[in-house]
């Protein structure tokens, strides 16, 4: 990695930790908006607490004020919606205008045995080569179709395959037996929350992604769309930074402030 890569990437992945904790917020690209996300502007008071933020261009022109210092990780990658076959995405963002949005990292999702593989995988390469031109790390998303299983073997490679196509860090879904996934992925792997369940489990989820090898997590609807997000944030970061047991993050986020 050249000195501006590595730059970046620490500014992404502590390099006191090792570990990060990301605050996602690219869910509205494909159109999944539920009732409560509204305008990711509400999130604001979060972003003090993250690592580093991940959205997309419209968002962080719209809703980020560009005084801002947090590593900002651009999703580059859009073509469908809800409405249609996911996978049958491209890269909708130059990376002159990543460039000017001072970007830390760019970001797409791979959909492995997925009807637009290919082309996700294509997708992928290109930011990989744009991101030895320019200095910038890339973020493979491991997407899921609704057809495939969300298990080792699946994640593991979806994983090693992004890895192998440059991916400076992967994004994907904690599973069983997840040290199978990290154990085959040479690049630092962190994980997506998913739907938001209850707030013990997610921190459980992120305790064991960590203790499987993970180096954090990328992580949204199990922030804010809790009850506390800043204690829930506050807390998930005490796991991945500080290695904090369940229960004491447990309370971190009881402790925190009822919403934002
Ligand atoms: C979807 C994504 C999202 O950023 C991610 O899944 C959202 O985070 P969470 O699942 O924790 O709400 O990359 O492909």
């Amino acid at each position: 990695m050249g000195w501006g890569m590595k730059n970046r990437l620490s500014r992404i992945i502590n390099p006191k930790t090792g570990h990060c904790v990301m605050l996602a917020m690219d869910h509205g690209y494909f159109g999944n908006i539920p009732g409560q996300l509204k305008c990711f502007t509400d999130l604001n008071p979060l972003f003090d607490h993250a690592d580093a933020l991940m959205l997309t261009r419209g968002m962080l022109r719209s809703c980020v004020a560009a005084e801002i210092d947090k590593p900002i990780v651009l999703r580059v990658s859009a073509g469908s919606s809800m409405m249609k076959e996911l996978s049958n995405e491209e890269i909708n963002v130059t990376i002159e205008d990543a460039i000017r949005l001072n970007v830390s990292a760019i970001t797409c999702s791979i959909f492995v045995g997925g009807e637009y593989e290919k082309q996700t995988i294509m997708n992928l390469s290109k930011l990989v080569n744009w991101g030895q031109d320019y200095g910038i790390p890339v973020l493979a998303v491991t997407a899921v179709g609704r057809e495939m299983a969300r298990d080792a073997r699946y994640l593991g490679m979806a994983s090693r395959l992004a890895a192998e196509m440059g991916a400076h860090f992967v994004k994907t879904y904690y599973c069983d037996d997840f040290e199978d996934v990290t154990g085959i992925c040479p690049v630092p792997i962190v994980i997506a929350g998913g739907k938001k369940i209850p707030e013990r489990d997610a921190l459980q989820m992120a305790k064991n992604a960590i203790d499987k090898g993970a180096v954090g997590v990328d992580m949204g609807r199990n922030i804010f769309l809790s009850d506390s997000p800043i204690g829930m944030i506050t807390a998930v970061g005490a796991i991945v930074h500080e290695n904090a047991s369940v229960n004491e993050a447990y309370e971190i986020y009881e402790n925190g402030p009822k919403g934002l």
